[in-house]
């Protein structure tokens, strides 16, 4: 990759980041040797697993679509990895120019690439912060100036929270996160998951460890809890490539293949009744 003036010194080359694995799986051009080295390990073991991550990035991208379609136009994006290739914004922005988003994330990489990349992008800011600590997220969020938590945000948190161990308390956290947004937000999440997953995915799942944060995989009850009583909207939690397939070419023949689910939901007004889940 290119050295990029943006790449801050603490930046650990020595060993692989998650931020960069991803990277190099969905084509970007942000990753060094090391990365990738770890990522063709990981692609012989589970040929899955590009797939399995542009899946990812594909259902983030229909999210982003349906919530800027549905009027949202600011987002606070928690694990946002290098925004290389169908970025939050840019869907957003396609369909609002007017729509803001707040990039978070832990890996000193990405959020130097984020900034290098966004940096004349004035409706944009990127955040360095770990999602096992909202509250600071959430405050330097507000003091980028570029969201407004009185009204409608739309929360996401694509392939990140199976990086916060149990210990961490995920369930804590996510209930600070949808606390802290207006009725009207939206929380779109997507989450690895052990069901439905040959040994291979399970054994990949080791090799995480390698990079500075390992892979918790948890059940679809699990992952459906962290919405809380926000409305699961239509289809429910789901293979990722089953959420509002855009065309017949975004639903695989096998949709668990790719290992996640993903849903969204939407907080609800004070007092209003319980809607049916989708
Ligand atoms: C699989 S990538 C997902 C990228 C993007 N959200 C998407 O769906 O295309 C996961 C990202 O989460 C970040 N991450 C891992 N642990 C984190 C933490 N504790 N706090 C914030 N970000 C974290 C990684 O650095 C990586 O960039």
């Amino acid at each position: 990759m290119e050295q990029s003036r943006a790449l801050p010194t603490e930046v650990d080359l020595s060993r692989p980041s998650a931020a960069r694995v991803y990277d190099y799986f969905l084509g970007g051009a942000h990753n060094f040797e090391i990365d990738r080295q770890l990522a063709e390990q990981i692609a012989a073991m589970t040929p899955n697993l590009a797939d399995t991550m542009r899946a990812g990035r594909a259902f983030l991208r229909r999210a982003v679509a349906e919530l800027t379609r549905a009027g949202i136009e600011q987002f606070l994006d928690i694990g946002s990895g290098i925004p290389t290739v169908g970025n939050v914004h840019e869907v957003a922005q396609g369909i609002n120019p007017h729509a803001r988003v707040v990039y978070v994330d832990i890996d000193p990489v990405a959020v130097a690439h984020s900034r290098s990349i966004l940096e004349d992008n004035e409706l944009t800011a990127v955040i360095q912060a770990d999602v096992r600590d909202p509250r600071h997220i959430l405050a330097e969020a507000r003091q980028t100036g570029l969201l407004d938590f009185s009204r409608p945000i739309g929360v996401l948190l694509a392939g990140v929270v199976h990086f916060v161990p149990d210990e961490d308390r995920p369930d804590e956290i996510m209930a600070i996160l949808r606390d802290a947004v207006a009725p009207g937000s939206y929380l779109v999440i997507s989450h690895s998951t052990y069901e439905d997953q040959p040994q291979e995915m399970l054994e990949a799942q080791k090799l995480s460890a390698r990079t500075s944060t390992e892979i918790t995989l948890r059940s679809k009850a699990q992952i459906t809890a962290y919405f809380g009583d926000f409305e699961i909207l239509d289809p429910g939690v789901v293979h990722m490539p089953l959420w509002r397939p855009e065309s017949p070419d975004d639903v695989d023949e096998h949709p668990e293949r790719f290992g996640a689910f993903g849903g969204v939901a939407r907080k609800r007004a004070p007092g209003a009744d319980e809607p049916a889940a989708g």
